[in-house]
């Protein structure tokens, strides 16, 4: 399957009749799930409108690079940092000779000129403009410089002459453009990702919650993102930035983030549970602060729902991975939360005063995990957590790929885990 899930190309079209097809690619190129912004030339526009390709591409178009107003929103410096490549479809004789000359008088010109990804070119010319010495001498130029040639094809042309000049096909161009990304171990899937704290309020200004800081989960959804996965993550109150690419939902509560999963959870291959959820929250919620008064106050306190055990069984087919953060005897209540919430693989980690190795975990950037399965473990030794969370995915995307959806655990009880020799790592 052709795909650039998480690729941003920059789709630069210029004079040519084929400009035309430029919107049949900006939608393929979308549907092989690439974010695509247009750059048109002055050309182009006698070929087909701006909003045309705004319209396709669900963004505005860039045409000027003397505009303020475009420059202020993403600049064409900003443009070319932002792309992971670049495809000029069609490409006019005039644009391949200014991009021979270096000119970056145009907009399009100046992407390509500061842009530091590949960048492709599908030339589109009547044959005897293809063939012509000068032409040939710029394909030459640009080819030495690295840029790349997708086509052009041999067919019928707009002129009415059959020869080499067409515009390659649309599809081919998109699998061309997909053949130049590494296909990550988790491309075409969706990842649910939780992470940090849930507040449980007391009262408007009062909650109970705990030391999670998020940085565990939100490395996680980084490294699904570069696994090539689509991620959504459903978060509790944390003070990290969304990591590029992914989708975060903001929530406070367990009962929200259960909302906000089940929301979620429409065509999601993995779900993998990072948030420390609070297992108990107040029976009562004051509307009003609470006044302090003398001697002790108890509050009642209720289970919040165990929201990996509820997705998981309203989800089987949905591969689970838990997290069990423990003071003491790790192995062993890591291996019963794995059968009692029904799901195919959790991670350990020790947490507070017994984490001395890792600083305790929370909040830390450093991190040691303990994987567990059906018929198997694997201990991943004191890392930072960005490359823990990157050994979690591929063990995760290799498990996953070999997961048969057969009940590996039943009856409540714990099989018997089989060490792996094969070092972390
Ligand atoms: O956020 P950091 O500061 O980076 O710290 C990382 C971490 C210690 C929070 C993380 O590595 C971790 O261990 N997360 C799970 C913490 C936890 O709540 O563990 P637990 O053993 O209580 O829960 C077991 C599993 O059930 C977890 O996957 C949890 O998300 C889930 N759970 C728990 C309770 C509940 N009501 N609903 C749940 O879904």
């Amino acid at each position: 399957m052709t795909t650039l899930t998480n690729k941003r190309i920059v789709l630069g079209v210029t004079g040519s009749i084929a400009a035309y097809k430029s919107a049949e690619l900006t939608r393929r190129l979308r549907d092989a799930g690439a974010d695509v912004r247009v750059v048109m030339t002055r050309g182009a526009e006698a070929f087909i409108t701006p909003l045309t390709l705004q319209a396709v591409s669900g963004h505005p178009v860039h045409r000027h690079l003397l505009d303020t107003e475009a420059e202020a929103g993403m600049g064409h410096i900003e443009l070319a940092r932002w792309a992971d490549a670049i495809l000029v479809a069609p490409c006019s004789a005039n644009f391949l000779a200014a991009l021979a000359a270096g000119r970056a008088d145009e907009l399009l010109g100046a992407v390509c000129l500061a842009g530091d990804v590949p960048l492709a070119l599908a030339p589109a010319m009547n044959g005897k403009m293809w063939q012509d010495k000068a032409t040939a001498d710029n394909i030459r130029l640009v080819s030495s410089r690295g840029i790349l040639l997708f086509g052009p094809d041999d067919g019928e042309q707009a002129c009415g002459e059959v020869g080499t000049g067409r515009m390659r096909e649309v599809d081919e161009l998109v699998t061309n453009l997909a053949d130049l990304f590494e296909t990550g171990s988790l491309t075409g899937k969706t990842v649910l990702v939780t992470a940090g704290p849930t507040r449980e309020a007391i009262d408007p200004v009062r909650f109970i919650s705990n030391h999670s800081s998020g940085k565990m989960g939100y490395a996680i959804a980084a490294a699904a993102v570069e696994a090539g996965a689509k991620v959504l993550l459903v978060s509790g109150p944390v003070s990290l930035p969304c990591p590029d690419r992914v989708t975060r939902i903001d929530v406070e509560s367990a009962e929200q983030m259960l909302a906000a999963v089940e929301a979620g959870m429409s065509g999601v291959d993995i779900l993998i549970a990072t948030a420390a959820v609070a297992d108990y929250r107040p029976v009562q919620v004051h509307a009003e602060k609470m006044k302090k008064q003398g001697g002790h106050l108890s509050l009642e306190l209720e289970p919040t729902p165990d929201i990996l055990a509820t997705i998981k069984a309203a989800h089987p087919k949905v591969f689970s991975v838990g997290f069990a953060a423990e003071t003491t005897q790790l192995e062993e209540y890591a291996q019963r939360k794995l059968v009692q919430k029904g799901i195919e693989m959790i991670a350990a980690n020790l947490v507070g005063p017994a984490a001395t190795e890792t600083g305790g975990t929370f909040g830390s950037d450093t991190n040691a995990l303990h994987l567990f399965w059906a018929n198997g473990n694997l201990r991943l030794p004191v890392a930072s957590k960005d490359k823990l969370a990157r050994l979690l995915i591929a063990h995760v995307a290799q498990y996953y790929s070999e997961y048969q959806f057969t009940p590996r655990v039943s009856g409540g009880k714990v099989v018997k885990l089989v060490e792996r020799t094969k070092p972390a790592g």
